[in-house]
């Protein structure tokens, strides 16, 4: 189905003047240095992520202003201003400094629920000097071992009962010095490691924040690749200029906004516009630490007056199949915005975004790697529904072929970035050559295919690579191979994404198994059991068909794109060819 063209009103019809005003004014005025200039540099080249989002702003005004508004899963409530999380973030970092050795370039990582002790753990990091590694607390044991074992990270903040699901690998991570464990009463956890709350207690208030120089690393989150293990996506200090400027003019925040961003902070989009970007802006969180449920989300987006909502595709194709009876108990009359990012937002769900909370979801497009968005939908444009939008201002996007020779608008090819604004990712942590790698003849290589419209909106096509997007979950399949080939039944594994109407893709497992073993469903279960205690619930294959043998090429690797050749019912091609690696 043709889908119409969603127009937008003149600028002086808006109830809130957006604050992009002009897109092609602004892409031809832009400039990332004045821009910049907006922000609280200590001098030229020297700024602080930690002091920009939130110290800047005990000049102004808003140094009593709420800037953290947080809901318990139990529905318990607690509030921040800027003043309070500047004082106890100083805490955190005279207890990192001053107990645990932290110099500055040292990794300390979040293995921690959304808990607003992450938030405030976080910013200490930062103003101490340190490098923030933010981990998903539905991590398993394998999953967190990676990470922190390639970081090197020297402390781990987490809570005793994570702590506890970790605890076999701890031995394997010797760079790993300290522990801090973040009890919400959870009882007495018998374990060695400080207390937060302790080393709260006796930390000073006030602490000399570290004049980080712009290029100094600063936030790392690690992403997934079609061969090896994660690797850690690095920003600078400087990322902070890409992450107020993109939430100020794609996300349009305004002084009186309540913001929500529904991403956890193990994500970028957690870290880039669940922090940065909203305080850099001086914006109102509100947080919500449970995941998702369709009932509560609604309760939430009216309880808590929401205004602008940054959220993902999953999700509100969930919300859609939740049916439209429970929105319409709710008054959502303060949403005026909303976006969505991580996955291919379909028509349907940009058009039922209008008829359920009278405003269209704005589609974005970004990676781990960009650190901030790129090509985005802006409240002053039109949008075309199933268009990822237009660039970012500053930002030159191009469609190239396999040569990287830029295509004109209709064709299909590589997504491709001209480097060089702020939050760009500055390396792959120990892998500077896969980093080099990305950039082909002065551009930034995606990884993405799109199209470019003749009125220059981008058009999602699909990856280029094998890696699986399940709800937004970046999953590698040589992760989820690795770890399948542990178990004991199992001797071979080919893993592929699967198409699903709501999180987009689905682990498919093929699955070969040693000859003592046979198929059943109590294998099935044990072996998807197994992934999921070891990586996550997102990586565990939510099928596993059990073959004889694996398609391999000739020097034995496992050929997925005929497994999902097959799956899909798709011709194989020419197999001699991709016999050859
Ligand atoms: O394939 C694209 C998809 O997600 C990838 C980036 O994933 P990650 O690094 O985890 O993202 C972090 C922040 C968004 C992209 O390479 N993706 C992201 N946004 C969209 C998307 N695919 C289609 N449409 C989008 N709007």
């Amino acid at each position: 189905m043709e889908y119409q063209k969603i127009t937008k009103k003149p600028l002086e019809q808006h109830a809130v003047k957006p604050n992009l005003k002009d897109y092609p004014e602004a892409i031809k005025e832009w400039s990332w240095d004045q821009v910049s200039w907006e922000l609280d540099w200590f001098d030229k080249d020297h700024l602080n992520i930690a002091h920009v989002a939130i110290d800047a702003h005990l000049k102004t005004n808003r140094r009593n202003k709420k800037a953290l508004i947080w809901e318990s899963k139990k529905g318990e409530g607690e509030e921040y201003t800027f003043l309070e999380l500047s004082r106890l973030s100083n805490k955190f970092a005279n207890a990192l400094v001053n107990e645990m050795g932290v110099q500055k370039g040292d990794r300390v990582f979040f293995f921690l629920e959304r808990v607003p002790e992450i938030y405030i753990a976080i910013l200490g990091t930062l103003k101490a000097g340190g490098v923030i590694g933010p981990l998903f607390s539905a991590f398993g044991p394998d999953a967190v071992k990676d990470r922190v074992g390639d970081s090197e990270a020297k402390v781990l903040i987490t809570s005793p009962s994570l702590k506890k699901k970790i605890v076999e690998v701890i031995p394997e991570l010797p760079a790993l010095k300290h522990i801090i464990l973040v009890n919400r009463g959870e009882g007495k956890a018998n374990l060695d490691d400080p207390y937060y709350d302790e080393l709260m207690a006796n930390a000073s208030e006030s602490f000399d924040i570290v004049k980080t120089h712009k290029e100094d690393h600063a936030i790392m989150h690690y992403t997934s690749g079609t061969t090896g293990k994660p690797k850690g996506a690095v920003h600078v200090h400087e990322a902070v200029v890409g992450h107020y400027a993109t939430a100020k003019y794609v996300l349009d925040l305004h002084e009186g906004d309540v913001y929500w961003c529904t991403a956890d902070p193990g994500w970028v989009t957690g870290t880039s516009y669940g922090m940065f970007g909203p305080w850099s802006n001086g914006a109102t969180q509100v947080v919500y630490e449970g995941g998702f449920s369709a009932k509560h989300w609604y309760s939430f987006l009216e309880r808590k007056k929401v205004t602008v909502w940054y959220t993902a595709p999953t999700a509100i194709r969930m919300l859609m199949k939740a049916g439209n009876e429970l929105p319409r108990q709710h008054s959502f009359d303060p949403l005026r915005h909303l976006c969505s990012v991580g996955e291919p937002l379909n028509p349907e769900a940009v058009v039922w975004g209008k008829e359920i909370f009278g405003n269209a979801f704005h589609d974005n497009w970004w990676q781990t790697e960009t650190g901030s968005i790129m090509i985005a939908n802006y409240p002053i444009q039109d949008i075309k529904p199933g268009s990822m939008g237009r660039p970012f201002p500053g930002i030159e996007a191009g469609i190239v072929d396999d040569d990287f020779n830029e295509l004109s608008h209709g064709n299909e090819g590589n997504l491709a970035l001209k480097p060089g604004w702020p939050s760009m990712f500055r390396t792959y942590w120990k892998k500077d050559d896969l980093y080099q790698s990305r950039f082909r003849k002065g551009w930034y290589i995606t990884g993405d295919r799109a199209k470019r419209d003749e009125e220059g909106y981008y058009w999602f096509v699909g990856r280029t690579d094998d890696v699986i997007n399940t709800a937004g979950h970046l999953v590698g399949p040589f992760e989820v191979e690795s770890v399948l080939i542990e178990h004991p039944a199992v001797a071979e594994a080919g893993v592929i994404g699967k198409p699903d109407p709501i999180a987009m893709e689905v682990v498919k497992a093929f699955v070969s198994l040693k000859d003592d073993y046979a198929p059943s469903e109590e294998l099935r279960h044990d072996i998807q059991k197994f992934v999921m205690k070891r990586l996550s619930s997102a990586a565990a294959p939510r099928e596993i068909e059990f073959i004889s043998t694996l398609p391999k090429t000739r020097s034995g690797k496992i050929m997925r794109r005929l497994l999902k050749a097959k799956e899909l019912g798709l011709p194989l091609g020419d197999t001699s060819t991709m016999e050859e690696d």
